[in-house]
């Protein structure tokens, strides 16, 4: 077993300017769409993590063409429902809900049966999500455990076209709908609430119909299926989810300024630096630029001094899905007590996160109180942490990893984080990056 990370020390000041991994949600969509494009498509920053190594593993068995060199990873599309396998082939999502869903999307046409297997996590995580809808176009699933992981799924010579509210205000569940309607002669139509929209932005990118109506709370979604596309060259912008541990970190350590280089700030998933500016830290977006439909920009962060506590509101809980226990760390320093709600959606991520980010404020010494999947923080600015922190049994889970180290370099005191190796899901160089930060140089 790989050994704790073990941290006594707070991070010194810092003022420096870096780039982060590529947006992992804009990785594996990338791949997958072009799988089905016609020709060669590449993608420079791609993400080089498991999550996205998983999907490339996984279109490799389905007879995909894949080219993975140091600057670019080229897939050669040869259109729609074109994947050749054997009969039986078993497919590994490893740690990630997004593949897992995502591809299920595209194999509702699939003539043989298909096994798809995941980690520990994600064999815990609830399937019925997508294989609900995708039933309706006409996949049939077969289980050991109900809706959950290892499944197989059976397509069909003709998916039909669906209608469909997607209720959770989930990406996955909506971007499978989406891939599977690819497939299928004629309309599907989703009412969804809202979510990141990256996969409607490709489609419009590419040319696949489609049409949006957006209203307050849902995305009307209407696409046809059965258009061919053609290949496509995208530069992976870095990740905000990524960006987020170290825009928090930036805010929690004395004298310090980062300026984070060419991340996306698509706006349905900014809700970190909205949430965060009211909190009083000071973010400012620089050099903002359009790229194929997705919004780039530098974002500049300093030390904060006069944090404020939040009431958070409920309607950025969809922007900020993957950053809440990062942001419980700057409630955790605020003076006052802040509020997050309705976010038992974090329970189902790839570990129990919300319960999880209970757990290490409670190990630090912040009070607070969780009931029915919301969670009130009641915030200490002088907080000295004295006994030993261990955080360990948790499921792979990059996002409590990382939450954890930061906590470790911001608060203080003596911890020993398990599970290093989780970060190389979404963010492998997330500790040199830190590394790289606490050297004396500027
Ligand atoms: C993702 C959607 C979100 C997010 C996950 C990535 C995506 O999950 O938490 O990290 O790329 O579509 P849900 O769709 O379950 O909310």
């Amino acid at each position: 077993m790989i050994k704790p990370l073990r941290l006594n020390k707070k991070i010194k000041s810092f003022d420096k300017k870096i780039i982060i991994d590529g947006d992992k949600s804009l990785s594996i969509r990338w791949a997958l769409l072009a799988s089905q494009a016609n020709g060669k498509s590449r993608a420079y920053k791609l993400l080089k993590s498991e999550d996205v190594m998983s999907t490339l593993d996984c279109l490799k068995k389905l007879g995909v063409q894949i080219k993975l060199k140091k600057d670019y990873c080229e897939i050669n599309g040869k259109g729609l429902n074109s994947y050749n396998y054997k009969n039986n082939l078993i497919l590994n999502a490893g740690n990630s809900g997004t593949l897992g869903r995502l591809l299920l999307g595209l194999l509702v046409h699939s003539k043989k049966k298909i096994k798809l297997i995941g980690d520990k996590s994600l064999s815990k995580r609830d399937f019925s999500r997508v294989t609900g809808p995708l039933e309706k176009f006409g996949a049939r699933f077969s289980y050991k455990t109900k809706n959950k992981l290892p499944l197989s799924i059976l397509g069909t010579e003709t998916p039909t076209p669906i209608n469909y509210t997607e209720n959770r205000g989930s990406a996955q569940c909506k971007s499978s709908i989406m891939l599977a309607a690819l497939n299928t002669s004629g309309e599907t139509f989703i009412k969804a609430k809202k979510s990141r929209n990256h996969t409607e932005l490709l489609f419009k990118y590419l040319n696949i119909p489609i049409k949006i109506k957006k209203t307050k709370k849902f995305d009307y979604i209407k696409t046809k299926g059965k258009k061919e596309f053609r290949s496509f060259n995208y530069k992976i912008p870095s990740d905000i989810s990524s960006s987020a541990f170290f825009i928090v970190l930036t805010a929690l350590s004395k004298n310090s300024k980062l300026i984070i280089q060419n991340v996306n700030i698509n706006s349905s998933r900014t809700g970190i630096l909205k949430i965060l500016k009211m909190m009083g830290v000071k973010i400012i977006l620089k050099n903002k630029k359009n790229y194929k439909g997705e919004k780039v920009a530098d974002i500049l962060v300093k030390s904060a001094n006069n944090l404020k506590a939040i009431n958070c509101p409920q309607h950025l809980n969809s922007s900020a899905i993957d950053e809440f226990l990062i942001i419980f760390l700057i409630a955790a320093k605020c003076k006052g007590i802040s509020y997050f709600k309705d976010l038992s959606e974090l329970n189902q991520k790839e570990s129990p996160r919300l319960n999880w980010g209970s757990k290490i404020l409670h190990l630090m010494g912040i009070k607070n109180d969780l009931t029915n999947g919301s969670i009130k923080i009641y915030g200490n600015p002088e907080l000295k942490i004295k006994n030993l922190i261990k955080i360990k049994g948790y499921l792979k889970d990059h996002r409590v990893f990382m939450m954890s180290a930061i906590a470790a370099l911001t608060f203080g005191g003596k911890w020993e984080i398990h599970d290093p190796d989780s970060i190389k899901t979404s963010f492998p160089s997330f500790l040199k990056i830190i590394k790289k930060l606490n050297e004396k140089k500027i």
